[in-house]
């Protein structure tokens, strides 16, 4: 057994192990591939006689930092291999103040027995077949708002996530005074960052079919409208090892997956 950075060609397979592991049809790009492409981050795979048996990733936001896609093939479980891929994708992250997650119901023993401590749950909803309601003029964001979008982010976060907001800003929506944004990842999510009543508009209007969408529990606006738009499922919780960042729940609209909130 090895514990390695994942190569071009071990990419499919370890989305497919991702895939059975979170019932997910993963395909690149990903928020692991995005990570994995990045000097911040590493997509890590656990190799069986030449068969992929584990996947773990981390990516670095500035002080902190986030562990993801940690899976065990069913036949491989209960031996460590989830503990050893986890500290491997901790390890990753070098000097590092705070490391945060969101924690399935199965992960959680693995990483509370690695010091980590739950702060909250991101409520998780799939999106109905509302149609989305055109209430007030959007604008499209402009190369020239980057630095505003990238403040945006942060004061709502407290982290620096700019690989992921810059791989996001095509396509990417806002109110016409860029108090809040829609961002567009590669993948198919609706991470929306700002303040309620623009968020309110953004949400309500990009909306899609099929969407899974996950927003802090603290945001109890964000949890009530997506109640009304779609069908809730198992939530997770957000773990965090270090000291807490100042992030603003509440301006937190839609996550860009469930590796990083
Ligand atoms: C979570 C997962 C990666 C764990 O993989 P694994 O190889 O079985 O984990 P390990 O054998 O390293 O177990 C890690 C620790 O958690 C403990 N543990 C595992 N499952 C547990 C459970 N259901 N209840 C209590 N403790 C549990 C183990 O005893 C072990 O503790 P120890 O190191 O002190 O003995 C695996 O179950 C999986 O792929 N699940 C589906 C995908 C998923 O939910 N991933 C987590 C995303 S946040």
């Amino acid at each position: 057994m090895v514990i390695r950075p994942a190569l071009e060609g071990d990419i499919t397979p370890a989305l497919a192990v991702m895939s059975q592991a979170f019932d997910l049809h993963l395909r690149a790009p990903t928020v692991h591939t995005l990570v994995a492409a990045s000097g911040s981050g590493v997509l890590l795979v656990a190799e069986d006689a030449g068969e992929i048996v584990g996947t773990a990733a981390s990516v670095g936001f500035g002080s902190s930092g986030w562990l993801g896609g940690v899976t065990v093939v069913p036949g491989a479980r209960g031996s460590g291999l989830g503990r050893a891929l986890t500290e491997a994708a901790i390890a990753a992250l070098g000097d590092i103040e705070t490391v945060l997650l969101l924690a399935s119901t199965m992960g959680r023993p693995l990483y509370e027995r690695l010091g980590f401590e739950a702060e909250g749950r991101y409520r998780v909803f799939m999106s109905g077949s509302t149609k989305p309601e055109k209430t007030v003029e959007l604008r499209d964001v402009r190369e020239a708002d980057r630095d505003a979008v990238l403040a945006l982010d942060r004061a709502a976060t407290g982290e620096d996530r700019s690989l992921a907001v810059l791989a996001s800003l095509d396509g990417a929506v806002a109110t016409p005074d860029l108090s809040a944004v829609a961002l567009r990842p590669p993948w198919r999510a609706l991470p929306i960052i700002g303040d309620p009543a623009g968020a309110t508009t953004l949400l309500t209007s990009l909306i899609e079919p099929g969407m899974r969408l996950a927003v802090p529990e603290e945001n109890r606006a964000a949890v009530n409208l997506l109640r009304l738009l779609g069908r809730e499922i198992e939530p997770v919780t957000r773990m965090r090892r270090g000291p807490a960042v100042p992030w603003r729940p509440e301006q937190v609209w839609g996550a860009f997956s469930l590796f990083f909130g």
